[in-house]
């Protein structure tokens, strides 16, 4: 976001004029108690953020990227094994992998959700890995690593397709770790349940960011992670406070991972708000949907499965002429983005894990075309329109000089 944009991406600032007294408020009482790591304000909002994701259990952490790997390593995943997961998604999916000494093997998205494609995942666990009879683990083929884990990426607000992704998990014996990072309230229809279920409470753990910008942001670093699993909670509690349940008695080494007080005080100010403005997001999806119908010839706009209920973090469409549709908006002062340009597979840090441009086409093609549109919950239908009719103005051009 430039400030300088009539229309911003993203606009931060409304929000947090609007709740000013009460986030002041916090922050007073931080300075007051002086407790500014742990304690009370960190507890209240663990229990609320459980609560929120129909979870039994949540534990503050410092970021998102600590959430995953804080995750990886209570749920017993081993140096060298191998962790499952799709090459669309931002970097930190990845790291976290890498950083818990852990390998990465990718599969492709499906092409009309933008997340883990469960076919996908079955023809890598089922074509190219094994049940060692003996131990009953999963190996990868050719490099003979155990495969304990399994990411679904709950891309840009919209779950993934979790029924098929859990029976795979369960019948192979692999942890599910949900990337929940961008879908705070999101919600998956289980058939198998024929209930409606909160992102983070499907697999063994989920790790949460509240970057500022998420749907849920803290006014700073911040995440969390919530699962069903008591012990793997405790685990986490210690892996995130150097290794201890008890100060100085360190069962384990872990990290400085711990959630500062007063960024739980403010996160638990702004949940309070975060089903309306959820709401807000979708109705406003909604609008973008109904505006851009008439042009859905030359622009691909986001379908919602009927098995979600998304939050939409980010609004995307796909266009074949991108970067002059990105050109024109920026022009008119309106803000874009692109979540995420390069594929992680053919990101150069990745280079070493060996794969080639063509393996993951759906993720290729899509990356693109993709621009994330202006979305939050503060957008006003005057701007969504004006956003509307520079795309229309845009794609008329583009077709008439097609012809
Ligand atoms: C899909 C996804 N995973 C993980 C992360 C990492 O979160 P953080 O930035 O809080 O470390 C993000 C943050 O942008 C994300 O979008």
């Amino acid at each position: 976001m430039t400030s300088t944009m009539k229309i911003p991406f993203l606009d931060l600032a409304s929000p947090h004029q609007e709740l000013e007294s009460e986030l002041l408020a916090v922050a007073k009482k931080a300075f007051q108690t002086a407790g500014f790591i742990g304690g009370p304000m960190v507890e209240e909002f663990e229990r609320e953020f459980a609560l929120f994701c129909d979870a039994k259990y949540c534990v503050g952490v410092n970021s998102g990227t600590d959430a995953l790997r804080f995750a990886f390593l209570a749920a017993g995943v081993n140096p060298g094994d191998i962790i499952v997961t799709v090459p669309h998604t931002f970097i930190a999916t990845t790291e976290a992998i890498s950083q818990a000494g852990a390998h990465i093997a990718f599969v492709d998205i499906h092409e009309e959700t933008y997340t883990m494609d469960p076919e996908k995942l079955r023809e890598y666990l089922e074509d190219h890995c094994e049940l060692d009879g003996a131990t009953g683990k999963l190996i990868e083929k050719v490099s003979k690593r155990v495969v304990s884990a399994v990411v679904p990426v709950h891309l840009y607000g919209q779950t993934a397709e979790m029924d098929p992704i859990l029976d795979l998990a369960k019948k192979y014996n692999l942890i599910v770790i949900e990337d929940a990072c961008q879908a705070h309230g999101a919600e998956y229809f289980s058939k198998k349940d024929g209930a409606w279920r909160k992102a983070g409470s499907m697999g063994h753990a989920a790790a949460f960011s509240f970057y500022p910008g998420k749907n849920l942001g803290a006014c700073g670093e911040a995440g969390a992670i919530t699962t069903n699993d008591g012990a793997m909670m405790k685990r986490m509690r210690m892996i995130r406070d150097h290794g201890q349940a008890k100060k100085y008695y360190h069962d384990i080494e872990g990290y400085n991972g711990r959630l500062d007080s007063i960024q739980a005080g403010w996160l638990s100010v702004k949940l309070r708000h975060l089903a309306k403005w959820n709401e807000s997001r979708r109705e406003l999806a909604h609008r973008y949907h109904e505006l851009l119908l008439e042009v859905e010839d030359s622009l691909v706009i986001p379908r919602e499965a009927s098995w979600t209920k998304g939050v939409y973090h980010l609004y995307i469409v796909r266009v074949q002429d991108r970067e002059t549709l990105l050109a024109r908006l920026a022009e008119a002062g309106i803000g874009t983005g692109i979540h995420y340009p390069i594929p992680l597979h053919q990101q150069k840090a990745y280079e070493h894990l060996g794969y080639e441009t063509g393996d993951f086409p759906v993720t290729e093609s899509i990356a693109r075309e993709i621009v994330s549109l202006p979305m939050f919950p503060q957008l006003s239908n005057t701007q969504q329109d004006e956003v509307v009719s520079k795309i229309k103005e845009f794609l008329s051009v583009s077709v008439a000089t097609a012809r």
